[in-house]
């Protein structure tokens, strides 16, 4: 999981805290990513950080005093659900010295991976789903056996926003993948289907990581490797998953996300739904 980057989108909050730890009601969007991965079956993280991250390591460990001081108050409650964090699942942190793209981030990590396929979860992309999304892609991944891309289409306005493919044959919500396009205008957009921050990547990608050539900006990206990829004629697939996607590393989609969830909540729904017909009975807030 990639976690050191600037979140410019998020600023002034992400000056001194990372967006991963912002909260969708009472947990950080992080936790629901390493509940995500542990729930689709992975059992060793690796976490890429970066400076001004340090309290991401201090969430998923114990706090004793913390436990302590619930211990003293009776709180067996809150006691359960503190302790359960530090035991998700064995993580690994990697630091990113700067923050030089998301493909740079993951080579920062190569070194503790050992010759076998890995998921990339990106720090901002929750998908709330029946079965976890990233376990949607591992069942694709076993059958094709390569790289595997999630995607969603992508509304007409939105499309210079994401990465969007150039596929060739589908098969159900599979795609082959002919080639990948960054941000590009409508008219000039291969089709409407966007990736999404989940992949399954081979070593080979690894490899490509190192042989792509950093951009304008500096920077590596993932999708240079993946591009490095396809020139040499090596498949990758996309996969559109089943789910609600949010981005969180987005001011509205994390807004949406929060309400959405909180709407699931019984302790809160109830009340945020009363709370949101008023706004709207009123047309606007404070009216
Ligand atoms: P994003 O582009 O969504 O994150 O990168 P960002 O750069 O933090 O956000 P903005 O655009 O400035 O608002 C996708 C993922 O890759 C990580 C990010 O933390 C995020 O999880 N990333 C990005 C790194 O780990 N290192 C980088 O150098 C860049």
């Amino acid at each position: 999981m990639p976690v050191a980057g600037l979140g410019t989108r998020f600023l002034p909050v992400t000056k001194s805290q990372p967006k991963e730890m912002l909260p969708i009601v009472d947990k950080p969007v992080l936790q629901y990513l390493v509940e995500e991965a542990v729930a689709s079956g992975i059992e060793e993280i690796i976490i890429v950080t970066g400076r001004g991250k340090r309290n991401i390591e201090d969430y998923f460990d114990h706090s004793f005093e913390l436990e302590y001081n619930l211990v003293e108050k009776g709180r067996e409650d809150l006691l359960a659900e503190v302790k359960k964090i530090a035991n998700l699942a064995k993580i690994a942190y990697v630091r990113q010295p700067m923050p030089l793209g998301d493909g740079h981030a993951i080579l920062c990590a190569a070194h503790l991976v050992h010759d076998e396929p890995v998921a990339v979860l990106f720090g901002d992309d929750i998908i709330d789903a029946q079965k976890p999304a990233l376990a949607q892609m591992i069942e694709v991944y076993e059958q094709k056996q390569a790289p595997i891309l999630c995607i969603q289409q992508v509304a007409e306005h939105r499309i210079s926003s994401y990465g969007i493919i150039d596929p060739e044959g589908q098969e159900g919500n599979v795609y082959k993948v002919k080639g990948m396009v960054e941000k590009p205008k409508v008219e000039d957009a291969p089709s409407n289907l966007g990736i999404v921050g989940k992949y399954i990547i081979t070593p080979e990608v690894f490899d490509c990581l190192l042989e792509a050539k950093p951009s304008a900006g500096g920077e590596i990206r993932l999708i240079d490797g993946f591009r490095k990829m396809l020139e040499k004629g090596s498949p990758i697939y996309a996969y559109q998953f089943e789910g609600k996607r949010y981005d969180t590393g987005d001011k509205f989609g994390l807004i949406k996300a929060t309400i959405d969830f909180a709407l699931k909540r019984e302790d809160l729904g109830p009340k945020v739904l009363e709370y949101i017909k008023k706004i709207a009975e009123h047309g606007g807030v404070g009216k």
